[in-house]
């Protein structure tokens, strides 16, 4: 199935250099306001005298707000092309724009130098790698190859000796790339097998993958009731991260991605247009493959567990039917949890609730996070902007939002309200997955997820608001976004646990 899909650009390269190279043919420069006035950052005064950039930029009406790009060419110099690119506020967002703006200004280029986050370091470095690197992301499938590919090389100038923080930063960026790269596979392509295998490929980690045989043996009912419908049988695939000299007292994360390859919403089908985009519905799965992927290089503190529910919600003879009742992980014998069907659509609760009850069984985590495109309704609550944050605990909502903000990815917290409670009531099971009308389903199905957190502190992030972009924007490219992995690993570099 994977033989036809031809090999994909790779993420831009970043590299350290003492000074801007005397032969650089293209340059960026940072741009910005102060008091009135347009100032040009490091570098500028090695190659103003000859270009004149304040002219220039007043001349055409420069204002140095975050990724104006203002561009000078001259056949016959060295630079070449100087651009201008507006850093605004210099803040972490503006130096994201800043990096988005240049990528995109810099596609098909083998190599671009930039002082740009040698204006300053601490702040721009890793924005302005992540803006830059999304920016570029790239994916065709098409005979002539891609319209474009990303930027070979970037050479940041006047930044020595930030080795350490220069790969964090491209580790993040990466990671995010991957799981937009998950996200934008085609299911064709993508099925769960394929998720494991992305699993296998990424080095230094345990994984383990329950094949269909396994998932019955352990009684994943919720995976394999998902599971069932499609040719491409259902996986469950767990990842382990140990830090360097982790001891008992380490503490332990698991992170519980939904990969859903494709969501046909089951015999409760889906329209034409809801089903448009659901190969995204693997988002939360690339998401948690990415973010396991970046951990040794981030330096994370805690031992990370990443498990995902694989499987593809199909339409078939053998897939699940409203009213049929599934058992719950440990479904084998007793006390798995048992949930009414009453709407096959409402598939991602079903396979979550079971690698989440494995979690809760067998790894006994500190605390629990799972991410997923869940519902509809979270788009509807919260737009496009922002993703949906539930947290069993104040301080760990407080920790999520912050790492949202700092990352680009932010997400605004929603209510765990009890007063909803009822509507998950069925009369023969201990709940019913498609709980009546469609308000507040947000919140219907995080109250559905609870309880297989089975009292461990529990961030529940739903982002179908922001799996995809409806238009290029900064960072993002129309289409899956792979939204979630920067906010995870910015918080997981330092959780307070
Ligand atoms: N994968 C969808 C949620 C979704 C919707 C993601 C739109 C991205 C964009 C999920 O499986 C789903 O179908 N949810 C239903 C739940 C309902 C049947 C209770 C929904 O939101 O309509
Ligand atoms: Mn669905
Ligand atoms: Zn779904």
């Amino acid at each position: 199935m994977t033989g036809s899909l031809p090999p994909q650009a790779a993420a831009p390269d970043f590299e350290l250099l003492a000074a801007i190279p005397a032969k650089a043919e293209l340059i960026a420069l940072p741009v910005w306001s102060e008091d009135g006035d347009l100032m040009v950052g490091p570098g500028a005064a090695d190659i103003d005298e000859e270009y004149d950039l304040l002219g220039l930029l007043d001349a055409e009406g420069a204002t140095g707000r975050a990724g104006e790009i203002t561009a000078l060419t001259i056949p016959g110099r060295t630079p070449r092309r100087v651009l201008l690119v507006g850093v605004g506020d210099q803040t972490s967002d503006h130096f994201r724009r800043a990096g988005a703006a240049l990528g995109r200004a810099v596609r098909d280029r083998d190599v671009v130098v930039t002082t740009i986050p040698a204006l300053a370091p601490d702040v721009a470095l890793e924005p302005f790698v992540a803006g830059l690197t999304l920016a570029s992301f790239s994916f065709s499938w098409r005979s002539q190859g891609p319209e474009w590919t990303p930027v070979r090389t970037v050479q940041l100038a006047d930044l020595d000796g930030l080795r350490r923080e220069l790969g964090v930063a491209v580790a993040m960026a990466r990671a995010s790339w991957r799981a937009r790269f998950g996200a934008t596979m085609p299911s064709n392509v993508k099925n769960p097998e394929w998720m494991a295998e992305q699993a296998r490929a990424i080095p230094g980690l345990t994984v383990q993958v329950w094949d269909e045989t396994d998932l019955a043996k352990g009684g994943f009912g919720g995976i394999l009731a998902v599971g069932a419908g499609s040719v491409s049988p259902p996986r469950m695939i767990r990842l382990d991260y140990t830090p360097a000299g982790a001891s008992k007292k380490t503490p332990t994360v698991v992170l519980v991605g939904k990969g859903i390859t494709f969501d046909t919403g089951g015999l409760n089908i889906k329209s034409g247009a809801g089903m448009k985009t659901m190969k995204r519905d693997a988002t939360g799965g690339a998401v948690v493959l990415g973010v396991m992927g970046a951990l040794e290089a981030i330096g994370c503190p805690v031992n990370v567990v990443g498990l995902i529910a694989a499987a593809e919600n199909a339409i078939s003879g053998s897939a699940m039917r409203p009213g049929d009742v599934l058992r719950h992980y440990p479904g084998k014998d007793r006390g798995g949890r048992t949930t009414e069907v009453t709407n096959t659509d409402a598939e991602g609760r079903l396979v979550l609730a079971d690698a989440m009850a494995y979690a809760a069984d067998k790894i006994k985590p500190d605390v629990m996070v799972d991410v997923a495109t869940l519902t509809g309704a979270i788009k509807s609550a919260l737009g496009q902007q922002l993703g949906g944050l539930f947290a069993t605990s104040d301080d760990l909502a407080a920790q999520f939002t912050a790492a949202g903000a700092a990352s680009g990815e932010p997400v605004w917290r929603m209510p765990l309200a009890d007063v909803y409670l009822d509507r998950l009531a069925s009369p023969i099971a201990d709940a019913d997955n498609g709980p009546g009308p469609s308000v507040a389903g947000a919140i219907t199905a995080a109250l559905f997820l609870r309880p297989f957190a089975a009292g461990i502190p529990w961030v529940h992030l739903d982002l179908a608001s922001v799996g995809d972009a409806p238009v290029d924007g900064y960072e993002w490219t129309a289409g899956p976004t792979g939204f979630g992995a920067r906010l995870l690993l910015e918080w997981l570099r330092a959780p307070s646990i």
